[in-house]
């Protein structure tokens, strides 16, 4: 008997990873295809469009193949790492490498759009600030720095819209991915026209926008043949990664919220009525579904910071040996505290010269009270974020925990004490891919909206709930971490400059 499957391809900084599932939300394949990741310089970050585009094509065709007959995938879903630059001539081939969402070089330049353009003004057209990460302050680097680029550049797409433009020979963009630029107005879900005039950016570069769940390209035949599928299937518009994640994890609702531990963590809260944060602390979007918004905000360091203290201090350990240990530890980690900032931080302080710090050693501290102080500290800046949210009005009333670090027992009951919130945590394999199959789903006709996809493909899910006892030992310790940004702002200052006059040097 034949069954109904949509194929969803995740565009990560990692790798390109595909998922192929069913109407029932059972997923029955998933392939991923790494690439590497480039750093010509301290904080910059590229990748190359051509490998994007192999590993997608490897990773979907290795889905694809599980299928037992290609009539059976009647739809494609694109999600992928937001806010990356990708630059094409008019033969639509690529002219650099992307700038992607983790680039840091753009500071100049971001600063340089909020003192020239004004925050208000930001505001008013976009939700957003031009943060380092997104396209408009990396459009202005390459105005800058590359200005014989910019002149021959006839397109400008985020990066899992490069993947849509090889399979489909389209191109288009989705509004949730869109809202991570610069230059969309999040609010009447559109391309602002009035940023576009300022930022002189020719409106023809862009793709046209579409909803998330309709389509926006269709398979060729080439394309179709090397992945052993049906020409003609509609390619959904698709959404960042954080949007269709939230779709995965059924975060479209007002009052629901996703906290993801990735690399970096993030609070993710759907909301019914567009809003922004006057001082741009928290980013604002469209979510991938129509007449819902959200609000987001990032901790650059979650998994990171315990990637980094294992691979730098600890490498004779492996995660699961490190997280056990730090069980013997007691909530507030003995008084010490860990600032996550490894990579400066995004929510709420927007600070590229933040930097990490562990307060409070003594030599009676364990290793187990290093690695829970690690944990607690990524716990306390994700409050931060949802503190930050809230400013914004919207309520967080059931969450969702996700990620890598949702898979960690310790993890999650520490999230579930620092929230004082119940956490659901989501079932393995829900990630951004999946949700980005459900809009695949949507396009294709197959259910008749966001919401009935999620609700048609809800699965079991563990709920962990907070101790009395770690949340008020926890309460405590976060009152103290709130303190510890503010009282090292200078010294972390000094640290960065330091540090790049160390590198200018070199
Ligand atoms: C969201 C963000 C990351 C990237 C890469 O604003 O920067 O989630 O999309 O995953």
């Amino acid at each position: 008997m034949s069954t109904v499957r949509i194929i969803g391809l995740d565009l990560g900084t990692t790798g390109a990873r595909a998922v192929l599932a069913d109407l029932s939300g059972s997923t029955e394949a998933v392939y991923e295809a790494p690439y590497d990741l480039h750093t010509p310089r301290p904080g910059w970050a590229e990748q190359s469009p051509q490998a994007w585009e192999a590993a997608a094509y490897e990773a979907v065709a290795a889905v694809a193949s599980v299928a037992a007959r290609p009539d059976e995938v009647r739809a494609i879903g694109l999600t992928g790492q937001m806010h990356g630059l990708t630059l094409l001539d008019d033969e639509q081939r690529p002219l650099r490498e992307a700038i992607l969402w983790c680039d840091l070089r753009t500071g100049p330049q971001r600063r340089a759009l909020e003192n020239d353009i004004g925050v208000p003004t930001l505001i008013r057209h976009t939700g957003n600030l031009p943060l380092e990460g997104f396209q408009a302050p990396k459009l202005a680097w390459v105005r800058e720095h590359e200005p014989r680029r910019l002149e021959r550049t006839a397109h400008v797409l985020l990066p899992k819209d490069y993947i849509r433009l090889c399979l489909s020979g389209e191109c288009w963009t989705d509004v949730s991915d869109a809202s991570g630029t610069g230059y969309f107005d999040s609010a009447t879900r559109r391309w602002s026209n009035a940023m576009l005039n300022i930022l002189e950016i020719d409106p023809a570069w862009l793709p046209e926008v579409r909803e998330s769940p309709q389509t926006a390209g269709r398979l060729t035949p080439a394309a179709a043949e090397r992945l052993g599928l049906r020409a003609g299937i509609p390619i959904a518009a698709g959404a960042g990664d954080q949007p269709a994640g939230a779709v995965a994890a059924g975060v479209v609702v007002e009052g629901d919220a996703a906290i993801t531990i990735g690399s970096s963590g993030v609070v993710f809260a759907a909301s019914s009525a567009y809003g922004a944060a006057p001082d741009g602390r928290v980013q604002v979007g469209a979510h991938a579904l129509p007449q819902r918004w959200y609000l987001m905000g990032v901790t650059q360091a979650a998994g990171l910071s315990l990637r980094w203290l294992r691979d730098t201090l600890l490498p004779d350990a492996t995660f699961a040996e490190l997280v056990r240990e730090a069980e013997q530890s007691t909530p507030g980690s003995r008084g010490l505290l860990w600032l996550p900032y490894l990579q400066g931080e995004r929510t709420p302080h927007l600070d590229v010269d933040a930097r990490g710090a562990l307060v409070g050693l003594t030599t009676a501290h364990r290793r187990a009270d290093v690695v829970r102080a690690v944990l607690e500290g990524v716990a306390f800046s994700l409050r931060d974020a949802a503190v930050a949210i809230e400013g914004v009005g919207a309520g967080m009333h059931r969450f969702k925990l996700a990620g890598g670090g949702a898979r960690s027992p310790l993890w999650r009951q520490i999230v579930a004490d620092v929230f004082e919130a119940p956490m659901r945590v989501e079932a393995e394999g829900r990630g951004p891919a999946f949700g980005a199959a459900l809009l695949g789903a949507v396009a294709a006709g197959l259910f008749a909206s966001v919401e009935e996809a999620v609700a048609e493909t809800t699965m079991p899910f563990a709920t962990v709930t907070p101790n009395a006892a770690g949340s008020s030992a926890l309460e405590a310790a976060y009152a103290r971490y709130r303190d510890l940004y503010p009282a090292l702002a200078d010294a972390n200052r000094a640290a960065a400059a330091t540090q790049a006059a160390e590198f200018n040097a070199t």
